[in-house]
């Protein structure tokens, strides 16, 4: 895989002019974009249609917490967008995974179905009381477990947690990973960040990467860079 395909920019945002745009800019630069609840909640499948128009491969991160009737069916009408990736949350547990695999079926044109394991925005303390005792680790190994068994092809996790869970779960197990900052952009509100290189070095597939690219003044420049210490 030519490195900057490995790179899906987020596209954080309510503005389709400033994402298209932004896509525009990055045409060939970029493996993919993401879109998730901001931008879908105020733009709908018909600002999708619009990314997805300019040739990039859609994440639609919708991250779905449902019951198993309800998010398969929610995600079959999302996989009727083609996108590339799409995801739900385990904790949803192994019979609403399943149901998930199975709505969007084995076809060549499927999308790839993620799981969020443990949100990272949550330490061992807010695991605790929200009743889950133990380790962050253990808590998102049990999940990525259960959605491998569910039929499900990956997770998204930190970069930081991404050699564990390859080591757990075989090399065809997707693993993809926000929260990268190279070493010349600022952290913002990340915390747990690896550069791009450490990520796909500890077996990350997919980076998922924001403001290091969509807030650089020159964008494209941004995401060279980036593909550019991914081959070295
Ligand atoms: O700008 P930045 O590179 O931090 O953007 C990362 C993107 O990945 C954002 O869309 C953020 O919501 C998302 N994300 C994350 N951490 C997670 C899951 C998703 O940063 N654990």
């Amino acid at each position: 895989m030519h490195p900057s395909k490995r790179i899906f920019v987020a596209l954080d945002t309510s503005d389709l002019d400033h994402a298209l745009a932004l896509g525009r800019d990055l045409a060939g630069h970029v493996g993919g974009v993401k879109v998730g609840k901001e931008f879908f909640t105020a733009l709908g499948p018909d600002g999708v249609r619009a990314v997805a128009g300019l040739g990039f491969p859609v994440f639609l991160d919708l991250k779905f917490h449902d019951v198993p009737a309800t998010v398969s069916r929610a995600v079959k009408a999302a996989a009727a967008l083609k996108p590339f990736i799409i995801n739900v949350h385990a904790s949803g547990g192994g019979k609403m995974m399943r149901a998930v695999a199975e709505a969007v079926g084995d076809g060549s044109e499927r999308p790839l179905v993620l799981a969020v394991t443990v949100l990272t925005s949550l330490g061992d303390d807010d695991l605790a009381a929200i009743g889950i005792a133990g380790s962050s680790e253990t808590q998102v190994l049990r999940l990525a477990r259960l959605a491998k068994e569910s039929g499900l092809d990956g997770v998204v996790c930190s970069a930081l947690e991404a050699e564990a869970l390859r080591a757990a779960m075989g090399s065809d197990f997707k693993l993809v990973t926000p929260g990268i900052r190279p070493e010349w952009a600022a952290a913002d509100d990340q915390k747990r960040i690896t550069t791009p290189a450490q990520a796909v070095a500890l077996g990350a597939d997919y980076l998922v990467i924001g403001r290091p690219i969509t807030g650089a003044a020159d964008p494209a420049d941004a995401a060279r860079r980036i593909a550019d210490e991914l081959d070295r």
